[in-house]
């Protein structure tokens, strides 16, 4: 089933994103009309999430290339440059935005160089823009089809973080493996973890699954060892921010955790991403820029202090688990092992 949400929009010259941070309280949308204000939605996490802060990026640029009064090509591909440099520069560690923000400058340059003028290609960077978000929906529509063939029927499966329709243009990796599975009636129920810091499995995962149907206990983190001892978890599936050509994959923060429960109690765990998420320029996980973010994530729960004043914090925003954990990358290509040894290196000429 499609979900209900609609995380990115464009209308009227503006890039509509629903506000995660306001989630599940409010469902109210930010209007960001420059790529400046896309950059700072990037940044504040109003969308977060690797897929959907590509396709936010990919119509910041379109934004960017419109919003001079240049009409000389030489001017304007400096501004689309240092456009992309201020979107890239929002977060490190989700690769799907400098895949993105490199698509459109690669679209961008070509053209020029066909003899297309400025105005011609702001006009084909929209369209762009509006190409890789429905190329989102549908990888995610493929990856949930090729996943659900891994879960079994009447299946108990847990997911950490939101890789859903709000983590992506629509549909989700890891919550687009469910939906489809869900559809084929496998579904027993999906175990959320709430995902400390940012709450994105409480806020986010819990209300788009819960609002489309689909089953779900919300659970602290510190539960899913407990749920897999006891034999309540058949499955683990997650999305992922940047998979190395090794099949080492960096997702949200206590992921490794869950991936060395897993194995331990003998439950597969699955990752779910499409090829944008691949980076194949690093041979291994160790090499994946790790963000950090503020004390205050950890220090406050809905701003409310729940630590000592002063407190030194550490506030990584991911983990990598190293490929020997992860049973299966699912993409909208097909399916790797790399706990047997396949890589998705496989996929590496296709591009
Ligand atoms: O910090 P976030 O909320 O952007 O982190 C998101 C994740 O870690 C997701 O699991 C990942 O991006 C996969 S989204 C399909």
């Amino acid at each position: 089933m499609a979900s209900t949400v609609e995380t990115i929009g464009y209308r009227d010259g503006a890039v509509v994103l629903i506000d995660q941070r306001k989630l599940p309280q409010e469902e109210t949308y930010v209007h960001c009309r420059d790529h400046r204000e896309v950059a700072d939605a990037i940044r504040d996490m109003v969308v977060r999430g690797a897929p959907a802060i590509g396709v936010t990026a990919a119509f910041g640029m379109a934004l960017a290339a419109r919003e001079t009064g240049l009409i000389d090509a030489g001017p304007w591909i400096d501004h689309l440059e240092s456009a992309a440099k201020e979107l890239g520069e929002t977060r490190p560690t989700a690769v799907n935005l400098f895949w993105a923000i490199g698509r459109c400058l690669d679209h961008a340059r070509n053209r020029l160089s066909e003899g297309r003028s400025s105005g011609e290609v702001s006009e084909s960077l929209l369209t762009l823009a509006h190409e890789m978000h429905a190329e989102d929906v549908a990888m995610c529509r493929r990856i949930g089809d090729n996943g659900a063939e891994l879960i079994p029927l009447d299946a108990h499966v847990l997911t950490h973080c939101n890789a859903g329709a709000l983590a992506t243009a629509g549909y989700g990796t890891a919550a687009g493996v469910i939906r489809s599975a869900h559809a084929q009636s496998k579904i027993a129920g999906v175990w959320v973890d709430e995902t400390r810091p940012f709450l994105q499995g409480a806020r986010l995962t819990a209300w788009e699954l819960h609002r489309d149907d689909i089953p779900v206990t919300l659970i602290s983190d510190n539960m899913a060892g407990y749920c897999m001892r006891t034999g309540r978890v058949d499955c683990v599936v997650v999305g992922s921010d940047r998979i190395a050509r090794n099949g080492d994959v960096a997702n949200k923060i206590g992921t490794y955790t869950v991936a060395v429960l897993a194995r331990e109690n003998g439950v597969p765990f699955y990752v779910a991403a499409p090829t944008s998420t691949i980076d194949f320029s690093l041979a291994s996980g160790d090499d994946i820029p790790i963000e950090e973010r503020k004390p205050e994530e950890v220090t406050h729960i809905g701003g409310l202090r729940v630590a000592p004043e002063g407190i030194d914090v550490f506030n990584p925003a991911f983990d990598v688990t190293p490929a020997k954990f992860v049973d299966a990358i699912i993409t909208e290509k097909g399916v790797v092992q790399p706990s047997q040894g396949e890589t998705p290196e496989i996929w590496m000429s296709e591009g």
